[in-house]
């Protein structure tokens, strides 16, 4: 992630004397700035700033009618939150396998497809893309949502578009661990108008108290408060201009990497479905024992498998369908029976028991990390 430093200080300090904290004071200008600048950049008409991650998935599924008796398609593989979002709404989430680039399998989404499935959220998981390609067009023929967590992948390339503004809508979060941090944070990305009023209504209460002229006849209805502050908008202004130029160097170092490692006769380096843009490095070990062994090197990081929340076999409220209130209880609104045990997604478990992390070590200069890069590949 970019550090914070000087740059978000001062342009706190200057969002202060400006002296409108709340986004839509009058004359505020810094969130609003900041929106416009993400939907130029990464190419979607609209961009609304949430506060955080969560609150962006919640929002899309909001802003794009999911609600009771809708199945979700969600990753066996992702942080918990993209689970519990559908929950919010009163949909079920519907547990897909992953391939082994990490992310959904196409071949598993379509298994899983059922009439009552009505969205896909496909996650770019640590900054491993999707297959949008088969994954927009599963939707397209089976006239299913997509919306992108992209969370894991702000400012990530997949071919010539950028994560999070393919899909019908998009979720980011700029929490402490993401490429642009602001401590907590998120946005929703969409190019469809009616999709982005609804979104801004649902952040904002409803919105009936903002005037906003361009309802396009939508009914008010109840909504959360998600905005941010122009705090938020400022720091968001500055690690904006910072997220691109890290991603770049990123994608430089990992196929540096890639290429010493691919060399290797003890793993393989994880496929990826767009490896011209790749800022993400996993290697695959052909079994467990392997991969564990493999986590003692130099070089290595962790096996994906021990990333706790991340894996769905640790998702204890979804796994034992628990709400915080029984009545509110959407497996009791769904269409049919929905089970979940812990050896339901047995591909995933195998792949990431045997996947682990390389770091890129941007920290480090580029021999120092090849030197350490040569010796692992053996
Ligand atoms: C894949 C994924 N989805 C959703 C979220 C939720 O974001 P936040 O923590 O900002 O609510 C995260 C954050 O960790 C994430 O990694």
């Amino acid at each position: 992630m970019p550090d914070v430093g000087i740059r978000e200080w001062f342009a706190i300090g200057r969002a202060i004397a400006q002296g409108h904290m709340s986004r839509y004071g009058e004359g505020a200008h810094l969130t609003s700035g900041f929106e416009a600048a993400l939907g130029d950049r990464l190419g979607a008409d609209h961009v609304l700033a949430v506060n955080s991650g969560t609150s962006a998935l919640v929002t899309a599924l909001a802003a794009a009618g999911i609600g009771p008796g809708d199945e979700v398609l969600v990753p066996a593989y992702t942080w918990m939150a993209t689970a519990a979002a559908p929950v919010q709404v009163g949909a079920v989430p519907i547990l897909v396998d992953i391939d082994e680039t990490l992310t959904m399998d196409p071949e598993d989404i379509r298994r899983k497809i059922t009439p009552y499935t009505r969205a896909i959220i496909p996650v770019h998981m640590g900054n491993a893309v999707c297959d949008m390609d088969a994954i927009m067009s599963i939707a397209k023929e089976h006239g299913l949502i997509v919306i992108e967590d992209s969370c894991q992948a702000v400012g990530v390339r997949y071919k010539d578009r950028y994560c999070g503004a393919i899909g019908d809508l998009g979720a980011f979060s700029f929490n402490k661990m993401k490429n642009m941090n602001i401590g907590e944070g998120g946005a929703v990305l969409t190019s469809d108008e009616r999709y982005f009023i609804r979104a801004r209504s649902y952040h904002d209460l409803g919105s009936m108290i903002r005037g906003h002229g361009d309802r396009l006849n939508e009914p008010e209805f109840v909504g959360m408060n998600f905005k941010v502050s122009e705090i938020d908008g400022a720091m968001l202004q500055v690690q904006l201009r910072k997220v691109i130029p890290m991603l770049q160097r990123m994608q430089k170092r990992r196929a540096m990497l890639a290429e010493i490692l691919s060399q290797s006769q003890e793993f393989r380096v994880t496929p990826h479905n767009d490896p011209a843009s790749a800022v993400s490095l996993t290697i695959l070990a052909d079994t467990k024992e392997k991969a564990v062994a493999l986590t003692a090197r130099r070089g290595v990081h962790n096996r994906l498998r021990d990333s706790s929340k991340h894996v769905y076999t640790n998702w204890e409220p979804i796994l034992n369908k628990r709400t915080f209130h029984p009545k509110m209880n959407p497996w009791a609104w769904a269409k049919r029976e929905i089970n979940y045990s812990p050896d339901m997604c047995a591909r995933t478990l195998d792949i990431l028991d045997r996947t682990c992390v390389v770091p890129l070590k941007l920290q480090y200069p580029a021999p120092v990390v090849r030197l350490v890069a040569q010796k692992l590949a053996g």
